[in-house]
């Protein structure tokens, strides 16, 4: 079995930039106490935060933000070890992914993906394409498995295992990782069903090269998060799939690049269906709007292409500065030619 034994890494700009100022609603990079004044003091201001008290409570976050982010890795290590051992399944079936688990129309579409003929243009002609540029919309699973994933993710949200947040901006979900989803279902579903279709959609932005990711299910409900404020991802290729509950709104909405100046992006709706994903781009600007009833979960799988990320960091927009990470990091690989890229084992 030919094994990955590459290391892989985060760029540093982890523990400094995009840090999200949940009440402002705002992205800072802190540097240093002088650095972050003078960048944002005055933007803050604007936002409504007016006085020393506030801006001491919003210095406060960043640091206890920053802090989790330094122990991350090893707090995650940790709980997935605890879950392994505690957690009781109740849904067995879904740690490991089957054909039978797949939406029909899915797998004619991963089918026409491997024909030897497959062109961009066929592929379309498959999906539903959306009023948002390269944002496209497709069945993924059967309503049987997202119903019985939904009911292992909330077993699991109502077990005493330990949790960790799903990302910086969401606080409801769980890390697939973690719950030890990951082997079994994301990357295989990575691998042979998603690849294949990036390579064809976004070969521009990595979508050939697809090697890792980082996958965690959001839940929005009326007195949790109700939505997603504007953003990108740390993503080449995002997948989200719909996979119920019942709910009212929470349609996703797309812009056009993190480059392109906000005031030249019209953004777009885009109806999110259960069963069905929407694949998109990781660097287009995108948020989710107001769920006004009911829950929803989303499966999110950030797909990250070594060789992409190696030029430029998606984050920070520059050649990445290289931290050695356990498990797969953010993706990034260290390309200086000393480490070994395949073990036969
Ligand atoms: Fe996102
Ligand atoms: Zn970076």
């Amino acid at each position: 079995m030919l094994k990955d034994m590459r290391r892989f890494h985060t760029c540093n700009c982890y523990y400094t930039d995009n840090i999200f100022i949940e009440k402002y609603k705002l992205h800072v990079r802190f540097v240093s106490e002088d650095q972050f004044r003078k960048d944002y003091q005055n933007i803050l201001r604007t936002l409504g935060c007016t006085t020393d008290a506030q801006l001491d409570d919003v210095l406060d976050d960043i640091q206890s933000e920053v802090e989790r982010r330094k122990n991350l890795a090893i707090q995650s290590a940790e709980r997935k070890a605890i879950i392994k051992k505690t957690h009781k399944p109740l849904r067995e079936h879904v740690y490991s992914l089957q054909e039978s688990h797949l939406a029909p129309e899915f797998l004619e579409i991963v089918k026409y993906c491997h024909t030897d003929d497959a062109t961009e243009e066929g592929l379309l002609s498959l999906l539903t394409t959306e009023a948002a540029p390269r944002v496209y919309r497709f069945p993924v699973f059967t309503k049987d498995f997202c119903r019985d994933l939904v009911e292992e993710l909330e077993h699991f949200e109502q077990s005493d295992a330990p949790k960790g947040r799903p990302n910086t901006m969401n606080n409801y979900g769980v890390l697939l990782d973690e719950l030890g989803l990951d082997e079994g279902v994301v990357s295989p579903l990575r691998e042979e069903y998603l690849g294949p279709l990036s390579a064809l959609l976004f070969p521009d932005c990595g979508g050939r090269w697809l090697d890792s990711h980082k996958a965690f299910a959001v839940k929005y409900a009326v007195h949790e998060d109700v939505d997603l404020s504007y953003h990108y991802d740390n993503a080449e290729v995002t997948l989200n799939v719909s996979l119920g509950k019942d709910f009212s709104g929470g349609n996703l909405y797309f812009g056009d690049m993190r480059q392109v100046p906000l005031c030249e992006t019209e953004c777009a709706e885009v109806e999110h269906h259960v069963t069905q994903a929407v694949l998109h781009r990781g660097q287009q600007m995108h948020g989710a709007l107001p769920v006004t009833a009911g829950v929803r979960w989303n499966l999110v799988v950030w797909m990250r292409a070594s060789r992409q990320r190696n030029l430029l960091c998606p984050m920070c927009g520059a050649p990445p500065s290289l931290r050695p990470a356990p498990g797969r990091g953010d993706g990034f690989t260290d390309e200086s030619g000393r480490e070994g890229v395949c073990a036969l084992t």
